[in-house]
């Protein structure tokens, strides 16, 4: 999330931090936001880092874009504590409403009567969660969906007592993290994925339960092909291109009549007897083929990830949320950089030393068969290098907008020395020489406390006209600040691998 200068960093409070708590914590801390979470449970912390550390592992393997550095995590064992400074809180303690109730009514006395409260339940109203509040205008079920950090639909239903501001001021802020708030226009058990999802899954205890299908005959008949389509259109849409050029009209005609059959078991419920639960059980052991959880959750996040960049590509659902996501990531790292942000300012183009302007910490992703960073990593981090000194110019949303942007023409990497899994390191970026027009640029990847880099990277980058499609000059204060960096850069010495070339063997 984007933060201007100087401005108190959001916090945001987390009571319970089991599946869904601790999805929300890694949601929140790898959009750089601080948490303060509770929990009372002895395993909760080992279990959120491995919530974290698979959290980290599909974001990097989600985007490109720059993440911002990571929130801030705080455990701790008060109520008050969690909730006191926080702009949110999300509550996700076990779904018992006592509990519940009695959770956020001390939540609601120790917050501030500003902060948004919210309850991630599957299903309990929210006029009944609210009712021993203060303040339950401020109240909303946000209703997430597991892997919080990678699904982004989050319903959100507010009580009788919820003020309809609350909802879009929620909306805001959860759009601000990724996600796609869907508002629920009735208070109704279940919101509306899980009273779909049941729909389902009671016809699927059916098929089991009368031995037509097994657990994994079920699944396939959702995952080989229904599955596939939902995630860009739902039963509406697939069904008025069911009906041809004539649309809905001509499927209802076709299929309507279909519905008094009917094919399902509408409401009625298999009696979860033992029996059945132990042929449920035996069946999904089978499915699983002996793979624990982990496993089964890394599998899920991998295919998660590359359906949502395939989704990206032809921009539908979650896609389009995560183009909107990147774009806000771009956004928030450009002000991180841009002049008079943070860091020293606009004044520290004209120091004579280079610009520290990445700072991050090798994922475990970028590892490759023998051990250590893959080279195609080395180019990314010079690319956010220069991404940063572009943003640090001044090239922002607008700039590019109104067709301004440097290109890189050419790069010389030069890989000195091996970077592992959790090395921290930082991009130093020397801007050899230029002009209005081009950016002569050498990065110097150094690991931390190192005196010598693992790698160098040289780059030439031109500025172009992007509308009409050629180098033209910088313009404006990007050109001013262009030429003032490389005046202050002018007098550093020269680092020794600058200008190389490969030579071609001479035998
Ligand atoms: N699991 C899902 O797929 C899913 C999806 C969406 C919403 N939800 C909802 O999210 C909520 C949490 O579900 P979950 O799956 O994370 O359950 P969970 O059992 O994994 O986690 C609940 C956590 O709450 C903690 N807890 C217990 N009492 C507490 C208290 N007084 N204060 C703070 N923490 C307390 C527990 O120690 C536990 O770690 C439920 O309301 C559930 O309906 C679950």
């Amino acid at each position: 999330m984007a933060e201007a200068p100087g401005a108190v960093r959001p916090t945001v409070g987390l009571l319970g931090g089991g599946v869904i708590g601790g999805g929300w914590a890694a949601r929140y801390l790898l959009n750089g936001v601080d948490v303060i979470l509770l929990d009372p449970a002895p395993g909760a912390v080992p279990r959120l880092e491995q919530v974290l550390s698979a959290a980290r592992r599909a974001l990097s393997r989600l985007t490109l874009a720059p993440l911002p550095p990571e929130g801030i995590l705080t455990i701790t064992d008060s109520v008050k504590t969690a909730v006191e400074g926080a702009t949110i809180v999300h509550e996700s303690a076990p779904e018992r409403l006592e509990l519940k109730q009695e959770l956020l009514a001390r939540a609601s006395r120790a917050a501030a009567p500003d902060t948004l409260i919210c309850s991630s339940t599957s299903g309990l109203l929210p006029s009944r969660l609210q009712a021993g509040m203060e303040h339950p205008e401020r109240f909303t079920v946000a209703h997430p969906f597991n892997p919080v950090y990678l699904l982004p639909l989050v319903e959100l239903s507010g009580g009788e007592r919820t003020d309809p501001a609350t909802l879009e001021r929620a909306g805001a802020w959860l759009t601000g993290v990724g996600m796609h708030p869907l508002t629920v226009r009735a208070e109704i058990d279940g919101f509306l994925s899980d009273r779909l999802l049941e729909a389902q899954w009671r016809e699927a205890l059916w098929l089991v339960h009368d031995g037509v299908a097994t657990v994994g005959e079920v699944d396939d008949a959702l995952r080989y092909a229904p599955g596939l389509r939902m995630a860009l259109m739902g039963p509406f849409l697939t069904y008025r291109i069911a009906g041809g050029e004539q649309g809905m009209r001509h499927f209802m005609a076709q299929f309507g009549p279909a519905l008094q059959w009917p094919w399902s078991k509408l409401t009625d419920v298999p009696d979860l007897t033992p029996e059945f639960l132990d042929l449920l059980a035996a069946q999904s052991d089978e499915q699983a083929q002996g793979r624990s959880i982990p496993e089964l959750e890394r599998m899920r996040d991998d295919c998660l990830v590359a359906l949502l960049q395939g989704l990206r590509g032809a921009g539908q659902g979650a896609g389009a949320t995560l183009v909107e996501w990147e774009r806000e990531l771009m956004r928030a790292a450009a002000a991180r950089h841009a002049p008079g942000a943070g860091t020293g300012g606009a004044d520290e183009h004209d120091e004579a030393r280079p610009l520290e302007l990445v700072a991050r910490q090798i994922p475990a992703e970028w590892i490759d068969y023998n051990g250590h960073v893959h080279e195609s990593r080395y180019l990314q981090l010079a690319a956010d290098a220069d991404d940063a000194l572009l943003a640090r110019l001044g090239v922002d949303a607008e700039y590019l907008r109104d067709g301004g942007s440097y290109y890189t023409v050419e790069t010389h990497l030069c890989h000195l020395g091996q970077l592992h899994a959790g090395d921290a390191v930082t991009v130093a970026t020397h801007v050899l020489g230029g002009d209005e027009k081009r950016l002569h640029v050498f990065h110097r990847v150094m690991p931390a406390g190192a005196a010598e880099p693992a790698a160098t990277a040289e780059q030439m980058l031109v500025h172009v006209d992007t509308t009409a499609g050629r180098a033209a000059p910088a313009r404006g204060a990007v050109r001013d600040r262009a030429l003032a960096l490389i005046a202050a850069h002018a007098g550093l010495p020269i680092p020794d691998r600058a200008g190389r070339r490969i030579e071609r063997s001479r035998s």
